[in-house]
Formats: C-alpha cells, sequence, structure tokens
C-alpha cells in the first residue's frame, strides 16, 4: 500500500509552498465550506484532471497535514486502521493511517475509494458522518476525531462497475465536487507552468488535446488528459520535436489498438505545427 505518513513519533508535516493548483470553478469555496462543516467530501472525475493536485492544495490553504491512501482491493481494515505488530519479541500496536489521521486532525484522502471493497469502508460511516468517530475493534476503543479531521476520498466514475458502486448510505453522507477538464485557457496555463514551456506551444497541446476529448471513438480508454498534455509538454522542455513527443506522451498511452493510434497520430500531424524545439 502506498501510503505519504511519515514514521511513527514524528508529526504530519503540514506544506511550507502551496502546491501549484488553478481552480476551474467554484471548487475551493465548496471544499473549504464543507470542511469547515465537519462534512466529508468525495471528489468525481477521471483519470489526471487535478484531483489530488487540489487535496493536496486545499490542505495546505487549510493549515492541515495530508494523510493520503491509494486504496486497491487488497486494501483491509487493518491497513486503514493499524494492527498488532511483533517487535523485539513484543506485540505492539502500531497505527494505520487512518488512525493517524483521526489522532492528529490531518485530512485524510482515500484515493480511489471504490476500488477498496465494502467491508473496508465499511469503517469509513461513523467517520463520515456527524459521529466523526472511529471504532477500533482490535483496542476496544473507539477514537473522537481531533478537530481538523477531514475525511476526502475520490473515485473515477467511468470505471468503476454498478457493483463496485459506493453504497448509497455512504454517498448521501458526503459533498460531491465533480472534477471535469479546465477551460482551454486555463489548461493552457497549467501545461505551460507544469512542464515549463512557451505559452504557444501549451496551447497547441492543449487544442489537440481538446480535439481527442470531442473523438467518439470507442476505441478509447480515456481521453487525453491534462497529466498525458503536461507530460508532452515536458518532453517538448526537453529538446523533442512537438510531434514526437506527442506521440510518446500522448498517443502511445491511451491506446495499443493500431486503428485508433493511425486516427492519433493523424490528429497530431494535423494539430501540431512540424517545428523543432527553440523555433
Ligand atoms: N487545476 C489544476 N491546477 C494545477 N495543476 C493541475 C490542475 N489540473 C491538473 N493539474 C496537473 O495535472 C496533473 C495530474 O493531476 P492529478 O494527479 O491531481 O490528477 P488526479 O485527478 O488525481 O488523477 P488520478 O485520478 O489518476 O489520480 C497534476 O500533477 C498537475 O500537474
Ligand atoms: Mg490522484
Amino acid at each position: 500500500m502506498h501510503e505519504s505518513v511519515p514514521h511513527r513519533g514524528e508529526p504530519i508535516p503540514v506544506t511550507t509552498t502551496r502546491p501549484y493548483y488553478v481552480p476551474v470553478g467554484n471548487e475551493e469555496q465548496v471544499f473549504t465550506a464543507a470542511y469547515r462543516q465537519g462534512l466529508s467530501i468525495v471528489l468525481k472525475g477521471p483519470t489526471g484532471c487535478g484531483k489530488t493536485r487540489f487535496v493536496e492544495a486545499m490542505a495546505h490553504d487549510l493549515g492541515r497535514p495530508l494523510v493520503t491512501v491509494s486504496c486497491h482491493d487488497d486494501l483491509t481494515t487493518a491497513d486503514l486502521v493499524g494492527r498488532f505488530l511483533l517487535r523485539g519479541g513484543e506485540t505492539e500496536w502500531v497505527d494505520g493511517p487512518l488512525t493517524r489521521a483521526v489522532r492528529e486532525g490531518a485530512i485524510c484522502y482515500l484515493d480511489e475509494v471504490v476500488e477498496a471493497r465494502q467491508d473496508t469502508t465499511v469503517v469509513l460511516h461513523p467517520l463520515a458522518d456527524h459521529r466523526r468517530q472511529l471504532p477500533i475493534e482490535r483496542l476496544g476503543v473507539t477514537l473522537d476525531a481531533a478537530p481538523g479531521f477531514g475525511l476526502v476520498m475520490s473515485y473515477n466514475p467511468g470505471y468503476q462497475s454498478v457493483l463496485k458502486d459506493l453504497k448509497d448510505s455512504t454517498r448521501q453522507r458526503m459533498i460531491a465536487i465533480e472534477f471535469g477538464f479546465p477551460t482551454p485557457d486555463i489548461e493552457e496555463k497549467i501545461v505551460a507552468n507544469e512542464a515549463g514551456i512557451a505559452p504557444d506551444r501549451a496551447a497547441e497541446l492543449v487544442r489537440l488535446g481538446q480535439a481527442i476529448r470531442r473523438l467518439e471513438t470507442g476505441g478509447l480508454r480515456e481521453v487525453a488528459s491534462t497529466r498525458v498534455l503536461i507530460a508532452a509538454g515536458r518532453l517538448i522542455a526537453e529538446g523533442l520535436d512537438t510531434r514526437d513527443a506527442a506521440r510518446a506522451a500522448i498517443a502511445g498511452p491511451l491506446t495499443d489498438d493500431s486503428t485508433v493510434t493511425r486516427g492519433l497520430m493523424e490528429m497530431i500531424e494535423v494539430y501540431l505545427a512540424d517545428q523543432q524545439a527553440g523555433e
């Protein structure tokens, strides 16, 4: 399991510089209001649209440490809450990331929460509602969340099947914020900043990305995200030709299908000028 939690004993740090995040709508206001009211938050949106970066920026703005847990179907309640481990012949309780966040009043971000099984996520229910409590069965205690604790979850509605859908009882306890891709002017700014390329090169990549998003092909599992446009920009920043960068960072990752690949290559030819870096 990936966790961004430091070792025991060290407090979880708060970021000192604001992670770069450009708001796309009113998401910062909604998040802040929900957090201040102690309401849990669910971020919905496709991959690479800025959900993780947004939570990092909000945790910074609210002055709270952030604990991130990437969920997957092997995740157990013990992975979240904690377990007894053998240390020097003695068993010792070690808090899981959720418990640490509850004790320290951190924002706990459960990334791709639908990947986790429902018997794992059931532990979130009393935390997600007005009780704000975490029962730890193995210890026979129930912790009240420290002030400042916040529960944030994300999921990509495109991926999961109906079966894996969140339970209604969980959903109705949350404030939802929907993410889409930014408008072209905002996305250009993001791509230029993140990749360190000139605004006009970023604008070209964004135009290509927009065109790919308009395609109605069934061949693409996901459309071109801000993330892949940034990756192409990074290759350009390294001196690669724009089209080569787009082929490697956009067309390649999006599909393995040769017909779809050919279509994407044609779009790259049309949308991207045949320029060498630095021209
Ligand atoms: N509004 C934004 N402001 C600043 N950067 C952004 C924004 N949206 C996207 N990005 C950039 O796009 C990259 C991908 O975003 P992020 O990792 O937050 O996506 P995500 O929605 O969490 O994706 P996934 O569902 O795959 O985890 C970020 O590293 C960041 O560079
Ligand atoms: Mg993410």
